[in-house]
């Protein structure tokens, strides 16, 4: 569905060029959740905006559905870190600005606003000014908003990380549901192991400065699942402490990149294991 090859993007600034990314070669299949993971700076949002169509590449190529992306697209919805909604606009008129934007029909998206508010628990609060709304609140808005159009690929950006840890978890476990039922396309960013590992098929881990994928691991945990006890307890614990290892991993000559591991299913991609061998 989402395919990266050989993507690189670099920025010349004042202070001279900064390498953001190299080399990034991905392939998420359709219906997949994907989490993007490393520390800040290592080129997570760089990645998510050029798939976006909202940066160029510097090199290589992305395509979505076999389509090489130059612009945004309708079919493509981006939730950010803040929920940016418009301060003068009601709940319900926030969730319906990608109808008015791209023209689409209000009567029949209008129903399907207040349905997505409902599963969002934001029954009775269609009237409501985004300032009347706690920072959980807000973000579900934005995520009905981002859902509107009925997108095939979603890509969000850190959208849970300005909220407190329990809202967060309350807000995986309902992207979750949306995930299972809508059968959309993630690519999830962030810098938080437990929202990967609560979320994801696959972890893209990242390392810094240029971004280069460290490794790629697998979470094969039954759906749904969550951070407090339950049967999968341990296998969470496992994949934590996995994606934990890859990602405090110094960089430079002696780093090991990735340690293959049979029983987590960590895959080293073939350009990173490649390179590291050679420096
Ligand atoms: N518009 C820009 N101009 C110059 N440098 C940028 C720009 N956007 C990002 N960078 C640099 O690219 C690197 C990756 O940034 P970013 O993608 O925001 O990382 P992350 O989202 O993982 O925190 C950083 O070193 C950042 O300073
Ligand atoms: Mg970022």
């Amino acid at each position: 569905m989402i395919r990266l090859s050989g993507v690189s993007r670099t920025f010349d600034g004042r202070a001279g060029r900064v390498e953001a990314l190299r080399g990034i070669d991905l392939d998420v299949a359709e219906g997949e959740f994907v989490a993007v993971l490393g520390r800040s700076g290592c080129g997570k949002s760089t990645l998510l905006r050029m798939v976006a169509g909202l940066l160029p590449v510097t090199a290589g190529e992305i395509t979505v559905a076999g389509t090489p992306i130059t612009r945004p697209r309708r079919d493509i919805a981006m939730l950010f870190q803040r929920p940016a909604l418009l301060p003068w606009r009601s709940v319900l008129d926030n969730v319906l600005l990608p109808v008015e934007i791209f023209g689409w029909k209000r009567a029949k998206h209008r129903e399907r606003a207040r349905e997505l508010l409902e599963l969002a628990g934001l029954a009775g609060f269609e009237k409501r000014l985004p300032h009347e709304l706690s920072g959980g609140m807000q973000q579900r808005v934005s995520l009905c908003r981002s859902l509107i159009g009925d997108p095939r690929v979603m890509l969000m950006d850190e959208p849970f990380s300005a909220l407190d840890a329990l809202t967060r978890e309350e807000l995986s476990g309902e992207l979750q549901r949306v995930h299972m039922t809508s059968g959309a396309t993630v690519v999830f960013v962030t810098h938080s192991i437990d929202e990967a590992v609560l979320l994801a098929d696959r972890v893209v881990v990242l390392s810094p400065r240029p971004g280069r994928i460290r490794a790629i691991v697998d979470v094969d945990i039954p759906r749904p699942r969550t951070l407090g006890r339950n049967a999968h307890l341990a296998d969470v614990a496992r994949v934590s402490a996995e994606l934990h290892e890859l990602l405090m991993e110094r960089d430079g000559p002696a780093g090991p990149v990735a340690p293959a591991s049979a029983v987590t299913g960590v895959r080293e991609p073939a350009p990173a294991g490649a390179s590291a061998q050679g420096r």
